[in-house]
């Protein structure tokens, strides 16, 4: 029961994505069509940004097929709008725009990462046709599990009458045990139950995303020019405040659960409170 981090997908420098031809195969010189694209895209930016966040908060708080479906769609139309954008601002010259704000937002929706991929491995990621990418964890137990809010945890911590629970999903019944229990034997249940629900079912799909993002991490650019080392140096700075908050929540954590934490090792991932870690 180790933490595990998120895999974190780093893009590194590279000289093909930094040298100027990447810019100058764009030949429109106008700089007053490359402002008005910018207007137009801004616009259009913000309406696919605020549909594609309803969708998603939709599904989220209601878990429905139609939902699910409804916000892939949103996701798919906005992987196209991306695109499109792309193709619209490449035919710039940006170099040749005065304003250094407006340049800079060109060269973000150029180097907008995922947008270099091929077509087909662009909206792969979306294919609503691909097989469902959510999983729909249900954990069965003829356990007796507790699930209520968190004042009733309190009161009912060492009571046995607890309610059965069956067919539990992630969101909210699973979600709400792993933030609210204190009961280590129930974590530990419910994340490991859970883990070997989906795990299975999402290690291809998941291989296969790492795998486009760091194709399209890699065609991509950064400003900054020393941008491996820079990460390194913020990540030096934020090490030892780390460190410390680790060593804190572990020390509160050995106070409350005991032998399960070694004062010395990694902390459980299951009595971290949630189960996006
Ligand atoms: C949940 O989503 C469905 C569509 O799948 C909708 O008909 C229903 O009204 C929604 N329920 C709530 C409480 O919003
Ligand atoms: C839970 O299930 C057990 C047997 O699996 C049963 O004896 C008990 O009465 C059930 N409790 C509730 C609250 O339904």
């Amino acid at each position: 029961m180790v933490a595990f981090g998120a895999i974190v997908v780093f893009a590194f420098y590279t000289p093909f994505a930094c040298s100027d031809d990447y810019y100058q195969m764009s030949s429109n010189t106008n700089v007053n069509e490359a402002m008005q694209f910018l207007r137009e895209y801004d616009r259009e930016a913000s309406g696919m940004c605020y549909r594609v966040t309803m969708s998603q908060w939709k599904f989220v708080t209601n878990i429905t097929e139609y939902n699910h479906r409804r916000m892939l769609e949103e996701l798919s139309l906005s992987s196209k709008f991306d695109r499109l954008s792309w193709r619209k601002a490449a035919v710039y010259d940006i170099s040749r725009v005065p304003d250094p704000q407006a340049r800079r937002q060109l060269m973000k929706i150029v180097r907008s990462s995922r947008a270099v991929l091929p077509e087909d491995k662009y909206l792969e990621p979306f294919d609503p046709h691909v097989p469902k990418p959510y999983p729909q964890p249900e954990i069965q137990s003829n356990h007796q599990y507790l699930l209520t809010n968190e004042q009733q945890y309190e009161q009912n911590e060492d009571s046995t009458e607890y309610p059965n629970y069956c067919d539990m999903q992630l969101d909210p019944e699973i979600s709400r045990i792993l933030a609210h229990s204190r009961i280590e034997s129930e974590l530990l249940y419910v994340w490991k139950s859970f883990r070997d629900k989906t795990g299975p079912k999402l290690k291809n799909r998941f291989m296969r995303y790492v795998q486009l993002a760091n194709q399209a991490a890699f065609r991509a650019s950064y400003d900054d020019p020393s941008f491996r080392s820079s990460v390194e140096e913020i990540y030096n700075q934020v090490a030892p405040l780390y460190k410390q908050l680790f060593t804190y929540v572990r020390r509160k954590l050995v106070q409350r659960y005991g032998g399960s934490v070694r004062s010395d090792g990694p902390i459980p991932a299951h009595l971290l409170g949630e189960c996006k870690n």
